[in-house]
């Protein structure tokens, strides 16, 4: 079998859903048991899906974008990234509910167009999930020092060791070790709390809307002085040469790409997909129920903000406490940075929960050492994978100052979109007569503009994103072309006529 035909062999999916279903023989150790225990129903999976969707995005990125680039307009921007997002959660649904599988992504590529795409999503899956657990666990830290006056030189960007950052990255590992159902419950209760806050800055701030700050709605567009040039201007301004500009409606795009973070992680749910007692039903609910709810409190939050406060005045750091002290309702700021620490310990959580089954399913494909995705026999989780990531998270939670790595993690997100919008039309032509319990409506259609809609998006992220990203992806083929290809369990399988 030539290099070409070896690294872009696919998984039939009846392996996959045999994989899932079953114990798996012959991992090579003993009383292995690379399965995990269905725990999960349809509210679950919207907790999780929740949990790891409202977080920073929200609590910082809309008043950047608000004073940046879009002003009141903001609020199209969210709407924006938000069809976005459901373009893809149509292409995650109609997949996860035909091949339930704790790999989601990974594993649609690997039963579609190859184990090489494969690998490279899993890997991309890793830098969003790993990445987004650090950032978070550092923004955390420091709401968290803001809100009981703890000192900064251990909660900080100015720590030189985060020691709250790695705390809670510590005590969240071991939560998602100890079980799904304490994940879950850990997850939901923190959820309640910060759905509960967005809604009533909806609600509340409502009463303090200032209507002469609603326009210009979207402020005319204007040259950008200094500073975007070079490696910070978006790809798709370098390529074509044009005029740094903010404002306008090309600044709403550019807000829509920045503030897609703000929804990244709904996938998430998919990857529960071997979890789930039903789901063929419960993975389209969850991933939609998210993402419904999800955009309207980011549409609602987002407007109630740029019109309690003028765009320009807007704070950058603290966007929506701030609007509330600005506006003489400081009492209210402390409930939301309460919200904001809730917030972000349950996208933590999430992250490290989703990660783990990334890596899991890796392991049990043996692209990574199989020992790796061994399950627990009481807690029923991948615990050794979860540990390792955990400690890699806290590493780098606790020394890395990661501060605008957040688009890394948009362009590694929007990367898997659109390897799983192809994946939908591919797997209908070469598998037209499996059962899809969900289908997307006008395939090849929609799977084509999400695929497209995510590219664009792409293209107005940075000219230094796309670099970083490109350099993870370099490690990422070196490893597989020096382990995985050679050790996949379709490799070994491979042999075995040969022998
Ligand atoms: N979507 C998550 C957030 O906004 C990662 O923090």
């Amino acid at each position: 079998m030539s290099t070409t035909d070896s690294v872009l062999r696919t998984k039939p999916v009846e392996d996959v859903l045999a994989q899932a279903a079953d114990p798996v023989e012959g991992s090579g150790h003993e009383g292995a048991v690379h399965r995990l225990a269905r725990r999960l129903t349809a509210k679950d999976l919207m907790g999780f899906g929740i949990g790891i969707v409202i977080g920073t995005g929200i609590f910082t990125l809309t008043g950047v974008e608000a004073k940046q680039h879009a002003g009141p307009g903001v609020v199209i921007s969210f709407g924006i990234a938000g069809l976005v997002s459901l373009l893809a959660a149509l292409c995650y649904a109609e997949m996860a509910s035909a091949v339930p599988t704790a790999g989601s992504a990974y594993t649609y590529a690997y039963a579609t167009i190859g184990e090489i795409f494969a690998w490279i999503i899993g890997w991309d899956l890793i830098l969003e999930f790993a990445l987004g657990a650090a950032v978070v666990a550092r923004g955390w830290s420091g709401y968290l020092a803001n809100l009981f006056d703890l000192p900064p030189t251990l909660f900080s960007e100015k720590a030189t060791v985060n020691i709250g950052a790695i705390a809670i990255v510590l005590v969240l590992g071991a939560v998602a070790t100890l079980g799904i159902r304490e994940s879950a419950r850990v997850t939901n209760a923190l959820v309640v709390v910060k759905v509960a806050i967005c809604a009533f800055v909806v609600i509340a701030g409502l009463f303090f809307i200032d209507k002469a700050n609603l326009t210009p709605f979207i402020p005319a567009s204007e040259p950008v002085e200094k500073g975007t040039s070079g490696l910070a201007q978006p790809l798709s301004q370098a390529v074509f040469g044009l005029e740094p500009t903010a404002f306008g409606f090309a600044g709403v795009l550019t807000a829509a790409a920045v503030v897609f973070f703000a929804y990244t992680g709904f996938e998430a749910v998919a990857n529960l997909g071997e979890e789930t007692r039903n789901p063929s039903r419960d993975l389209p609910v969850g991933l939609f129920g998210t993402l419904a709810l999800c955009t309207v409190l980011y549409m609602g939050v987002s407007f109630v903000i740029t019109a309690m406060v003028d765009y320009r005045k807007i704070d950058e750091g603290a966007p929506i406490a701030s609007a509330f002290d600005a506006v003489g309702a400081g009492w209210a700021a402390a409930l939301i940075s309460i919200a904001a620490v809730a917030g972000l310990t349950s996208v933590i959580l999430v992250d490290i929960v989703a990660m783990g089954r990334i890596g899991f399913s890796m392991g049990r494909d043996r692209l990574l050492p199989p020992a790796i995705a061994k399950v627990h026999p009481k807690w029923g989780t991948p615990y050794r994978i979860t540990a390792i990531t955990v400690v890699f998270v806290a590493v780098l939670a606790g020394f890395v100052p990661l501060g605008t790595l957040a688009n890394l993690v948009s362009i590694g997100t929007l990367f898997a979109f659109i390897i799983v919008s192809i994946a939908v039309p591919i797997l209908r032509r070469t598998r037209p007569d499996m059962e899809r319990p969900f289908r997307v409506p006008f395939s090849p259609v929609i799977p084509a503009l999400s695929a497209l809609a995510c590219l664009y998006l792409m293209t107005n992220l940075s000219v230094e994103t796309w670099l970083r990203f490109a350099v993870w992806m370099v490690i990422g083929v070196v490893l597989y072309l020096s382990y995985g290809r050679r050790n996949a369990r379709l490799a070994q399988r491979e042999k075995v006529p040969a022998a």
